[in-house]
């Protein structure tokens, strides 16, 4: 298990014997699990054919969901399971334990019994798609590293204020304007650089079905997000009408209020107006699309940080306001999340939105609540006491665009599903832990795999439920769990970055730059990778 992530439940030991894989010929069980088989395992490896070792998949309607159960022997290897995450999760781990991904490896595994399942059914990782595009390359090999470590939902944020990122037939200006700006401000937050590249892009519907059955083939279910009412200005530059105030716009090049402030640019940050009707038929037409293309029983509203000023200017929402007996602006982004709700219910989906979905105080308990506000939210305890279920993703330490000098490793690995006010009477509420990954200052592959390995590792055992007693313990097995990530070219932020060892002298000198730009990790961890490729030569 030296290698193993997310640690295996339970691996009995039987004697010193051993099997390796590379003498295995034959392959029993229904013909999907021996393609399986072929992808996973003998693809990558020359099989000794000499040897008659067998493998059998072998139906246990009595495991539960995803789990699976080996019995490895000097002879044969039988593979229990229920479903087909379960036979996915068994050749992933069979694939680690005996690093068939790496050259030269003999392929061994020690005789003994398996136990494996996971803690939670949800177990993701968000990734912001809108701020900076990631193609389908960068997205398949997302895909790829995620059932390598046993996750299940990817969740995609395919729209924002910064660009419009799937296409709509019925509304193409969705994407030939909102998909495009002209210019990005980059270097972290609080900087006023601007690179003058003019960013574009976006998933065809071809694009997106091969995303979800390339996900699928990966036990991964795609949960797309349109957010909205907020975070909506990329919409605007195609159909300004969808706005309270009627004006042009484009998708927004800067990030948050404060550079605007400093630029001198105001009220870029606008929401849907929720009196016209337009809205709302514009609304149910994108989404009737969306459900089409998306097989989760899923669909993520956003719902965060919704600017309300114009709102309460606007005569539109006014009458609406009016019409339908809500008090205030809050208690109006509640009542549109209801509507919502109920067209999804309508087509047989769930409503996920993040924690600010609460605000007005009458959402719909049905609605899945994704808590990631760094403050304690005291709506979230109430939507648990009413019996609401809730995915948990904690800007700290959940939020793997921060730098590692602000949220290292260990604060990833110490994640506490009770930290924030949770009590264990509300576990079965916790449907699980998702990861996001926020785009702003994230526009390559390398620095995003830098974000995101090793806190996926430490991520996965926290989805698995793996005990985390020792953190020395995990770091060695990532160390050995490595050799695979590098197989696959993952830029992982070295120990050094990862564990943030010198905060103190970082935070004494460049404490601002260090924390909010993560572009000075990326140039520090590829200094540091390439010493350590040219001393591993
Ligand atoms: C969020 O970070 N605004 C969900
Ligand atoms: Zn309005």
């Amino acid at each position: 298990m030296s290698n193993m992530i997310p640690a295996l439940k339970s691996y009995d030991l039987i004697g010193d014997s051993k099997i390796s894989l590379l003498d295995v010929t034959t392959v029993s069980g229904e013909n999907c699990f021996k393609e399986l088989y072929r992808e996973y395992i003998s693809s990558k490896i020359e099989v000794n054919t000499r040897e008659f070792k067998s493998i059998s998949f072998i139906v246990d309607s009595k495991l539960s969901k995803e789990a699976y159960k080996i019995n490895i022997s000097e002879h044969v290897i039988e593979v229990f399971f229920s479903d087909y995450n379960g036979v996915l999760y068994a050749l992933q781990t069979l694939r680690v334990l005996a690093e068939v991904d790496v050259e030269g490896s003999k392929c061994e595994l020690k005789c003994g019994c398996i136990v494996d399942q996971p803690k939670h059914s949800w177990r993701a990782i968000m990734l912001d798609v809108a701020r900076s595009f990631h193609g389908m390359d960068t997205v398949k090999r997302l895909l790829d590293m995620m059932v390598l470590h046993k996750m299940n939902v990817f969740h995609m944020h395919l729209t924002d204020d910064s660009g419009w990122r799937i296409e709509i037939k019925k509304y193409p200006l969705l994407t030939e304007k909102g998909s495009y700006r002209p210019r990005t401000q980059i270097n972290g937050w609080g900087s006023l650089d601007v690179d003058e590249t003019p960013h574009s892009g976006f998933y065809t519907q071809d694009d997106i079905k091969e995303i979800v059955a390339y996900a699928a083939a990966r036990g991964i279910v795609v949960v797309p997000e349109i957010d909205m009412p907020g975070h909506f200005t990329a919409a605007f530059a195609g159909y300004p009408e969808l706005a309270c105030r009627e004006i042009p716009c484009e998708p927004i090049w800067f990030y948050g209020g404060k550079f605007a402030k400093k630029m001198g640019i105001e009220n870029s940050f606008r929401s849907a107006c929720l009196g016209k009707p337009f809205t709302f038929e514009f609304i149910y037409n994108v989404l009737t699309e969306v459900f089409e293309l998306f097989t989760s029983p899923y669909f993520h509203v956003g719902g965060d940080e919704a600017e309300k000023k114009e709102w309460s200017k606007c005569p539109h929402c006014a009458k609406y306001m009016e019409e339908n007996g809500i008090a205030n602006t809050y208690e109006l982004q509640c009542y549109f999340i209801n509507e919502i709700s109920k067209f999804c219910k309508s087509h047989g989906k769930t409503l996920i939105g993040w924690n600010e979905v609460l605000e007005g105080g009458k959402l719909d308990n049905s609605t899945l609540v994704q808590y990631w506000t760094l403050q304690k939210d005291r709506g979230v305890v109430e939507h648990l006491n009413k019996g609401g279920k809730i995915i948990l993703s904690k800007h700290k330490p959940m939020y793997m665009d921060m730098s590692y000098a602000q949220y290292n490793l260990k604060n990833m690995y110490n994640f506490n599903e009770h930290m924030e006010g949770i009590k264990t009477r509300h576990d079965s509420q916790i449907i699980g832990v998702e990861a996001p990954v926020w785009t702003e200052f994230i526009s390559s592959r390398e620095k995003l795999d830098m974000q995101l390995f090793p806190r996926m590792e430490a991520l996965a055992e926290v989805c698995w439920g793996t005990p985390r007693n020792s953190f020395k313990e995990f770091s060695a097995r990532l160390e050995n769990f490595k050799r695979i990530l590098d197989v696959y070219d993952i830029w992982y932020a070295e120990p050094n970055i990862a564990s943030c060892k010198n905060p103190i002298k970082r935070l004494r000198t460049r404490a601002i730059w260090y924390t909010s730009n993560t572009e000075l990790e990326f140039k520090e961890n590829k200094l540091l990778r390439a010493a350590r490729q040219k001393n591993q030569k």
